[in-house]
């Protein structure tokens, strides 16, 4: 398989569509099309091959009810860290689409899989969760090909999250994703539009 300019030059038109959507239509996703964002995450690289990534899709609404209270709570812990401006400045984003999204994953990383037979994170344990990561940012890219966004909450309490989910203790939190159609494109990062991060390239250093 050989890729083109034209190849490169969609990539880049992605990656710089790629957003993270916090405002959903409450619309369902067709399952097709929760299948393809499944298959981008089965074709992530991961060390040893340990494919490490555990999925739990959220389909209860009284788990969904439990998430957006957790969600709430670790959000106003967090609100305290701000004083003043900063923290009404901080209250008025909103850092989660919990209510709207139609497709909501846990996504886990299994920190002693036996895939992989330990090959590359002896030295580096945390290479579990780099696959993780690598994996979800695959979902997050093919979603945006289907015009489908995805929104990454890690304003959660993880030990209660572990609990409500029932899941594995050696499962770890990687990434709670909402995902769906979102309400408005835009190429601005949310949290440069609202004033709360510019988003600055920083040139790399060289020695
Ligand atoms: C590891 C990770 C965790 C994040 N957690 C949150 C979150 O809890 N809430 C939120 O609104 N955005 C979260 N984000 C999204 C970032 O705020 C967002 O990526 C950043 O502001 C740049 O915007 P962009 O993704 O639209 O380019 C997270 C992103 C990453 C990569």
């Amino acid at each position: 398989m050989k890729f083109s300019s034209s190849d490169t030059n969609t990539m880049l038109e992605l990656l710089r569509w790629r957003r993270d959507v916090r405002h959903f239509k409450p619309t369902s996703l067709p399952e097709e099309t929760v299948n393809t964002l499944m298959k981008a995450i089965a074709l992530a690289p991961s060390v040893g091959n340990s494919r490490p990534w555990r999925i739990v899709r959220i389909k209860s609404e009284d788990i969904k009810a439990k998430i957006i209270a957790n969600h709430g709570e670790a959000n106003e812990i967090a609100s305290q860290e701000y004083n003043n401006k900063e923290r009404s400045e901080y209250q008025a984003l909103k850092l989660a689409g919990l209510k709207e999204a139609p497709l909501q994953l846990a996504i886990f990383t299994d920190i002693d899989p036996s895939a992989g037979r330990g090959l590359g994170r002896q030295t580096m344990p945390e290479t579990l969760t780099y696959s993780t990561v690598i994996a979800i940012h695959q979902l997050w890219l093919i979603a945006r090909t289907l015009n489908i966004g995805v929104g990454w909450v890690s304003i959660l309490n993880t030990d209660s999250l572990n609990e409500t989910l029932d899941v594995d203790p050696n499962w770890k939190l990687t990434a709670y994703l909402c995902i769906g159609y979102p309400a408005f494109d835009d190429d601005t990062p949310e949290l440069h539009r609202t004033g709360w991060q510019e988003n600055t390239a920083k040139e790399w250093l060289e020695r």
